[in-house]
């Protein structure tokens, strides 16, 4: 099981749109997939229909240490091989309450940890906040997909997402890979290929050599609850995602076998 969460502390910069999109590629190509929301805001939990205001088991209960049997959390969301645990409003009290409390950043990683054999996949879909979500999140995952909207000052909030990286790679004292992919790419903008330069200035070595472009259909596709890239495969946007996950995709092949290596050549 591979654990992508994908976060970026700015709002509106296509987190939710990139989970939905790779979650669908991921789950129609036969992989089993979770796709987990953790925005108290729950659009993620909204675009697959489902109503955060009156879910009754959410990942809110996970903090409160009711678990139980994990698979009751689970929701479908009529694509095979995707499930959904979804997030309730009851999710932004959880900073208030457990602020304080210790031993509380390894609640998501610790279920995952039980539902191991379940999913190839898990991507979870972050709060735009820094705060116990997060942290959980960043925690639990193997690899970061840090989505970044091609504007101006694009740079600023994604320096404060990596800070935040870096401190939760101190305290787990293991690095953890993160992803940069540029969103919202128009090129007849300044702005969109202002940003691209800065990205490339300062982040090459964790940039994707993609981007997702400006594609409208994204909007008709969340109206209608489905991932673009399963409802239009040709769209523009979708051709992009698909694009991104072979990406990254080759990337953990290639964890893989050099693991793989270094496991034989420490047997001989
Ligand atoms: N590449 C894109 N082109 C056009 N609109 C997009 C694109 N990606 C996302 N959107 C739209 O932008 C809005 C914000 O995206 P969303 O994924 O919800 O961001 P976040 O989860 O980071 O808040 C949504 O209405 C979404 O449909
Ligand atoms: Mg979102």
């Amino acid at each position: 099981m591979k654990v992508w969460a994908i976060a970026n502390q700015k709002g509106g910069v296509g987190k939710t749109t990139t989970t939905v999109n790779l979650a669908g590629l991921l789950a129609i190509s036969g992989n089993p997939t979770l796709i987990i929301d953790l925005d108290p805001q729950g659009s993620l939990t909204s675009y697959m229909g489902y109503n955060p205001d009156i879910i009754e088991k959410s990942a809110y209960q996970l903090f409160q240490g009711r678990v139980g049997n994990p698979a009751s959390f689970m929701l479908e969301t009529g694509i095979s091989n995707l499930d959904l645990l979804p997030a309730s409003s009851a999710l932004a009290t959880l900073d208030r309450q457990l602020g304080a409390q210790l031993g509380k950043g390894l609640v998501i990683k610790n279920f995952l940890d039980s539902i191991r054999e379940n999913y190839s996949h898990v991507l979870i879909d972050c709060p735009p906040v820094v705060g116990m979500l997060l942290v959980n999140a960043i925690a639990a995952s193997d690899t970061l997909i840090l989505p970044v909207q091609t504007e101006y000052l694009a740079l600023k909030g994604l320096e404060r997402m990596v800070n935040t990286i870096q401190m939760i790679e101190r305290s787990r004292k293991r690095e953890i890979p993160y992803l940069v992919v540029p969103t919202m790419f128009d090129q007849r903008t300044r702005a969109s290929m202002d940003a691209i330069r800065q990205l490339q200035e300062f982040y090459s070595s964790h940039l994707w050599n993609g981007v997702v472009p400006v594609d409208t259909l994204f909007r008709d596709a969340s109206r209608l609850g489905v991932p673009l890239t399963l409802w239009n495969t040709r769209a523009r946007g979708s051709e992009a995602y698909a694009r991104l996950l072979r990406s990254l995709l080759a990337t953990e092949n290639a964890q893989r076998t050099a693991m793989m290596q270094e496991a034989r050549s420490n047997a001989v």
